[in-house]
């Protein structure tokens, strides 16, 4: 029955061309963006203005008004848009429920607008029963994406927003797609994989995902409406292959290793104080960073060998402890306290995007939950947040990207703890295959000594470009640099000589031979030149600006 129905959502969304790029096309990029700041009123305006245009209501943006704005509809308009599902079966799905008049948030048409043509809700068209109201009960909204597979666009169902609410998100709120979402899902490697975990699925967007390289996924919630939202857009959006499982972190899969665990996990440290709300969707109701620590601790016994989780956190800094070293510890020492026997310490990339004070993390997640600076209430948990900060010494919350491997090899092991702050370089399908280019470089070059180094052929990757500095009239440059288009968009400062190396890897000559040459032509001891390039060469192999052999 409820298949049925879903077939038909699908059927009228499809028909109805309900798509990001539609709903750009009728309001704009401007609505887009004002969307985005959580302000609708320029896109309404939109949608106001085609209706007294075209004279009717078109599908998608009746679709829109209700599923992304958040307003209700007439009966009618959803019925026209929605012709397989019809407003019965809007109802059956629970998307949407009649609006009683003295609780409209918003007009469904504006003033003046004609009367539908289209009713085909009891009544027939033009009746009251036809012009009664109908309000959203989730958010449905077209989400579009690329990845190494290609593009694709799904529609994502979850709990209404603060817009469509009209105030703060309750504490078992499903989150849609978020920044971190997206983030998250743009980070995935996606290497063809057996089995994949998504820790914290939320609206499964993880896992709808994941399950474009995995043959099968697990997604586990402890939120059982969660839950329900993600299997119903796994089905609204014909994926098939993912299981979804009850439970807190790793208990639904006891026992089971997963050859890619992904968490977008909820990692946001809040004060375990009274009167502080515990948003389920981003709160993991432990002290400080204490959950992120058991995702990690709990990954290296569920990981097959060489199998990699790739998870968002925030760290604590200590007033007399860096965060990377709290986090090497948790890398070393991986095991829960009910694990079996004992998995070996894992291999970690590591990369630190931002840090704030305690301050203004507790400003930034206190706004999230939707209360207002300048309140009794805003002041009230900010005393609770900086309490909590200081009963543990905190100086500064640290949040970034988890790369875990559980390592196949000794001689490949991985620690690379790193802050890269800034933009990102131009990754159109996400930089998924850029980490997993770099760990295949990482394992390529640690499994050979500096002599079969010497011996290997390196080429320039086309991304890498190289900017140089003259003083005015001089003939040398003063300052060189490396600079990644894609990836990390790193930038790399070099001497005379990396920079003649550099350019002379076309893949012709092997390292060992172009350092020899420069030695000549720099009157330097080959061997020196060798034991001051070869660690260069190695970094910039490890992050994908020299190539090696396939
Ligand atoms: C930040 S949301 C992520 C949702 C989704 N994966 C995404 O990337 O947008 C975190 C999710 O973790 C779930 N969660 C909270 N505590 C959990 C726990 N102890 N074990 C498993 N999931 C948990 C929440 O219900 C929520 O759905």
């Amino acid at each position: 029955m409820t298949s049925a129905l879903v077939d038909q959502l699908r059927a009228d969304l499809g028909a109805a061309h309900y798509s990001v790029s539609a709903l750009t096309g009728l309001w704009g990029r401007e609505a887009d963006a004002a969307l985005r700041r959580n302000q609708r009123v320029p896109a309404q305006r939109a949608l106001d203005a085609l209706r007294v245009r075209l004279g009717r209501a078109e599908s998608s943006a009746t679709l829109a008004q209700l599923f992304v704005l958040g307003l209700p509809v007439s009966r009618a308009d959803l019925a026209a848009a929605l012709p397989r599902l019809g407003v019965v079966g809007a109802q059956a799905l629970g998307l949407v429920a009649d609006e009683a008049p003295a609780d409209a948030p918003g007009t469904a048409a504006p003033a003046g607008a004609p009367a539908t043509e289209t009713g085909t809700g009891p009544g027939g068209p033009g009746t009251p029963e036809a012009a009664a109201l109908l309000r959203p009960l989730i958010e449905l909204r077209p989400y579009s994406f690329v990845d190494e597979h290609g593009a694709g666009s799904w529609w994502i169902a979850s709990d209404l927003g603060e817009l469509a609410l009209g105030r703060a998100l309750g504490e078992t709120h499903v989150l849609g797609v978020g920044g971190a979402s997206l983030t998250l899902s743009g980070l995935l490697i996606p290497a063809r994989v057996a089995t994949a975990l998504d820790l914290g699925t939320g609206c499964g967007i993880q896992a709808m995902h994941a399950a474009r390289h995995a043959d099968r996924v697990v997604a586990t919630d402890i939120s059982v409406r969660a839950l329900e939202l993600a299997a119903f857009n796994a089905e609204l959006n014909g994926i098939p292959n993912i299981e979804f499982r009850l439970g807190s972190l790793f208990e639904p899969v006891a026992g089971e290793r997963f050859d890619h665990i992904i968490s977008n996990p909820p990692f946001v440290i809040t004060p375990r104080t009274e009167g502080v709300p515990s948003y389920e969707y981003r709160d993991g109701g432990m002290v400080g960073d204490a959950l992120v620590e058991a995702v990690v601790r709990g990954a290296a016994e569920h990981l097959t060998p060489g199998g990699i989780a790739q998870l968002l956190g925030n760290w604590e800094y200590r007033t007399d402890q860096d965060a990377f070293s709290r986090l090497d510890h948790w890398l070393d020492s991986p095991d829960a306290p009910a694990a079996p026997a004992p998995a070996p310490a894992l291999d970690a990339w590591i990369i630190e995007r931002e840090v704030q004070s305690p301050a203004l993390y507790a400003e930034t997640w206190i706004r999230d939950g939707g209360t207002r600076p300048g309140t009794a209430d805003f002041d009230r948990l900010y005393g609770a947040w900086l309490d909590d900060f200081e009963a543990r010494d905190v100086s500064q919350v640290g949040f970034g990207y988890m790369l875990l491997r559980r390592p196949a090899r000794a001689e490949t092991a991985l620690r690379r703890l790193e802050r890269l702050p800034g933009a990102l370089g131009h990754n159109p399908a996400g930089i998924g295959s850029h980490l997993a280019a770099c760990l295949a470089a990482h394992d390529k070059t640690a499994a050979m000594d500096d002599a079969r180094l010497a011996r290997t052929r390196l080429t320039v990757a086309s991304d890498v470009t190289e900017e140089r500095h003259y003083w005015p009239g001089q003939e040398d440059p003063t300052l060189m640099t490396l600079h990644q288009g894609g990836g990390f968009g790193r930038s790399v400062s070099l001497d005379t000589a990396l920079a003649a190396l550099v350019g002379a890897c076309d893949g012709d000559l092997d390292v060992g031979s172009i350092v020899s040459a420069l030695a000549e032509l720099l009157d330097a001891d080959e061997g020196d030149l060798a034991a001051e390039l070869l660690p260069s060469v190695r970094g910039l192999i490890g992050d994908g600006f020299l190539l090696p052999p396939a």
